[in-house]
């Protein structure tokens, strides 16, 4: 008899124990995270989860975790994949399971705290300046298309204060999904970022840039009334805290006229009332302050800072040949060539704090053919047409092309016939080629280096790079950082 009590009490507990996960999905849950089992094992179950897609490409999983094709699936999925395009709902309902409760949460939590003391001030907000941290420091791109075949737990993040990982979009109904659903959630790059990386890097903060050159072609409809706007605020708060996000930053390239730049305006303010004090809320910002008509200084109440994409300054759209990302602006100059501190003068004019700007470092340069070798190709006609690193037609050149073509042979050294010429004027080099009359302007260690200082002399908040992916060797990025220090 009590033999048998026993057996049963064992089975009764082996049920509970072992009905302990499936009791989690069968209720309003859902697995964000592929925390537990490899995702071969979760979908040899017909299961799925923000990680882990399900295996067929006409199937949806649904915000249970599950597998199918009809209507329960796919009209209230976690991750659609029957378009190339992921869909991640963030609905009220959607809440994680205890994967997030686990130990790892401890863990983070520790993290968070020593993350958020140095992002947190004590006074609160009460002037049109807002008191959010800017210290800013080095903050790097990190964007998922180049993460492909590259493990993110191999980067070496020492001396980097912020990362950006970009891109999300918002789909037309306001809701954020990932542009490179493999990288993000099936490679955990987002996942391995928030845990295992910011355990190692305990101060670093990580930012969830919404939108891009190309990502934010749909902002304008999907922010046009308030309550769109709010539900945005909303699911774009929910989908931070979900993925541990330390912050968010907004790149919308442009608000089209006065309508859209309030709009954004709103949308900041929804942010930071949903997002709260300690979290980062930035903006893209462009290099002609003109686009936001003036708004520029009522965005400063919400944003931790700006982060200025300092650069493009010159380009197909030019008739002569010009800089791609000068620091200052040349004194005569055929295109009335604009530079980074012109940038960032108007800002500071129109009532945006110094230490609010982050300045933007290219990585990269522009090629021209040009029809004169006057000034080893500066200012002369050009055209950027079929120009470029091997593969590209549009002029472009990263760093690390110019470094793997041999181009420049080091640094600061161009390989014959090349030549390389340093414009102390506007604190940028560029190279020339007398046989094929070709001209590019880039950046190089010298050029990071001045922008470091002129960060540090200046008090900006920072300095930000796009992207890390375009650098050899980590030649820019740590001359960059080791500049940053010593001024
Ligand atoms: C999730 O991962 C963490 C860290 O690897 C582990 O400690 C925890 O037990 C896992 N949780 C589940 C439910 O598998
Ligand atoms: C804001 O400033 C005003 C005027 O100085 C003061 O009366 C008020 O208490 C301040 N509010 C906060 C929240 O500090
Ligand atoms: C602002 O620009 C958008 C996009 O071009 C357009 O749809 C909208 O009508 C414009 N609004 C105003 C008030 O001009
Ligand atoms: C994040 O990345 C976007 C990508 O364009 C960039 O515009 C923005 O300035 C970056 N934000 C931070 C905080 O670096
Ligand atoms: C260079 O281009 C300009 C403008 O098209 C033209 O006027 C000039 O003659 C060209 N020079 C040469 C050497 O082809
Ligand atoms: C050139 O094209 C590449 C690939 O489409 C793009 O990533 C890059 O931004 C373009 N560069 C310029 C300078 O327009």
């Amino acid at each position: 008899m009590k033999s048998k009590l026993l057996l049963l009490i064992i089975f009764i507990s082996k049920i509970f124990v072992m009905s302990i996960p499936l009791k989690k999905v069968t209720q309003n849950d859902v697995i964000l995270l592929n925390n537990g089992s490899t995702c071969s094992e979760l979908n040899s179950k017909g299961r799925c989860s923000l990680d882990c897609p399900c295996l067929k490409a006409e199937q949806c999983c649904s915000k249970h975790g599950y597998c199918g094709t009809t209507s329960n699936y796919c009209n209230d999925p976690l991750v659609s994949i029957t378009t190339e395009k992921t869909t991640i709902t963030t609905k009220k309902n959607i809440i994680t399971t205890t994967i997030k409760k686990t130990t790892t949460t401890n863990k983070i939590t520790t993290t968070k705290k020593t993350t958020t003391k140095k992002i947190t001030t004590t006074t609160i907000d009460n002037s049109s300046i807002n008191t959010y941290s800017a210290n800013a420091g080095i903050v790097i791109y990190l964007p998922n298309y180049n993460l492909g075949s590259s493990n993110i737990l191999d980067f070496d993040f020492t001396n980097i204060d912020v990362v950006n990982y970009s891109f999300f979009r918002l789909n037309d109904n306001g809701e954020p999904y990932s542009t490179y659903n493999s990288v993000d959630f099936k490679n955990k790059a987002i996942y391995y970022l928030n845990n295992d990386i910011k355990k190692k890097y305990p101060k670093l903060r990580t930012v969830l840039s919404f939108g891009g050159g190309s990502g934010s072609g749909n902002f304008g409809s999907v922010l046009n009334t308030d309550a769109k706007i709010k539900t945005v605020a909303k699911n774009i708060k929910n989908i931070i805290n979900e993925l541990k996000f330390d912050g968010v930053d907004i790149d919308w390239e442009f608000p089209n006229n006065e309508t859209e730049i309030k709009n954004l305006l709103t949308l900041l303010k929804k942010l930071r009332s949903y997002l709260g004090n300690n979290k980062i809320l930035t903006i893209s910002a462009s290099a002609s302050p003109s686009k936001y008509q003036g708004y520029s200084n009522k965005f400063v109440k919400y944003v931790n800072w700006f982060n200025i994409m300092t650069y493009n300054y010159a380009g197909s759209w030019h008739e002569y040949t010009g800089y791609n990302s000068p620091l200052y602006s040349p004194s005569k100059d055929l295109n009335g060539q604009k530079s980074c501190h012109e940038t960032t003068s108007i800002y500071i004019n129109e009532g945006v704090p110094a230490s609010r700007l982050v300045i933007g470092g290219a990585f990269y340069g522009r090629e021209w053919k040009v029809n004169s070798s006057t000034n080893n190709g500066y200012n002369q006609v050009g055209t950027t047409n079929g120009c470029g690193a091997p593969g590209y037609t549009n002029g472009s050149w990263s760093y690390k092309a110019l470094r793997e073509q041999n181009i420049l042979s080091s640094p600061k050294v161009a390989t014959s016939p090349w030549i390389r010429t340093w414009h102390s004027d506007v604190k940028s080099p560029t190279l020339f080629n007398p046989n094929t009359n070709r001209y590019i302007s880039y950046d190089d260690t010298d050029s990071m280096c001045e922008r470091a200082a002129y960060v540090k002399k200046n008090k900006f908040a920072g300095v930000m790079v796009w992207e890390v992916g375009l650098d050899y060797k980590r030649e820019l990025l740590n001359r960059l950082i080791r500049c940053y220090q010593k001024y």
